[in-house]
């Protein structure tokens, strides 16, 4: 069976989160000072994490989603790149669920994907098909 039809345990995604919060510890939110870590499980195993990369331009910033992801793609070929799961954390501890660009950008690796965000209320979970229902997507080309 393939990964991506299985849930992630505890400890997977215990670990996913720890290696979220260990990336926004490098993020550049100085206009903001909203810091966040996002980390993915490819269903290769692999972990990429990214945080978020401000600029003087507002509209420049880049998530911590888009970064790890990006860092997958550009480490490893698009190719490899089946996004199993991702972890978002901050250092606010507020609920932080992607973004509408980040979705976008998660949907096209990561249609199934899994998103955990953590909170007040501890780990939250959503499918990305939940997050983003009647995606555009590469069919949409066809
Ligand atoms: N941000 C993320 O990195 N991920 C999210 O899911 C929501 C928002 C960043 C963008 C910006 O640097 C800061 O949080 C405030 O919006």
């Amino acid at each position: 069976m393939s990964s991506a039809n299985k849930e992630l345990t505890s400890a997977q995604q215990e670990e996913l989160i720890a290696t979220a919060k260990r990336a926004y510890q490098h993020a550049y939110a100085p206009y903001s000072t909203f810091r966040v870590g996002a980390a993915v499980l490819l269903e290769g195993g692999e972990v990429f994490s990214g945080c978020n990369v401000e600029n003087a331009s507002y509209g420049l910033t880049n998530c911590a989603e888009r970064t790890a992801i990006f860092s997958a793609v550009s480490e490893l070929g698009a190719e490899r790149v089946r996004v199993r799961a991702i972890a978002v954390v901050n250092d606010r501890n507020v609920a932080c669920s992607p973004c509408g660009a980040c979705r976008q950008v998660i949907s096209e690796f990561g249609p199934d994907a899994d998103i955990f965000y953590i909170g007040p209320k501890g780990v939250e979970r959503n499918s990305m098909r939940e997050l983003l229902p009647h995606s555009f997507s590469s069919e949409s080309l066809t």
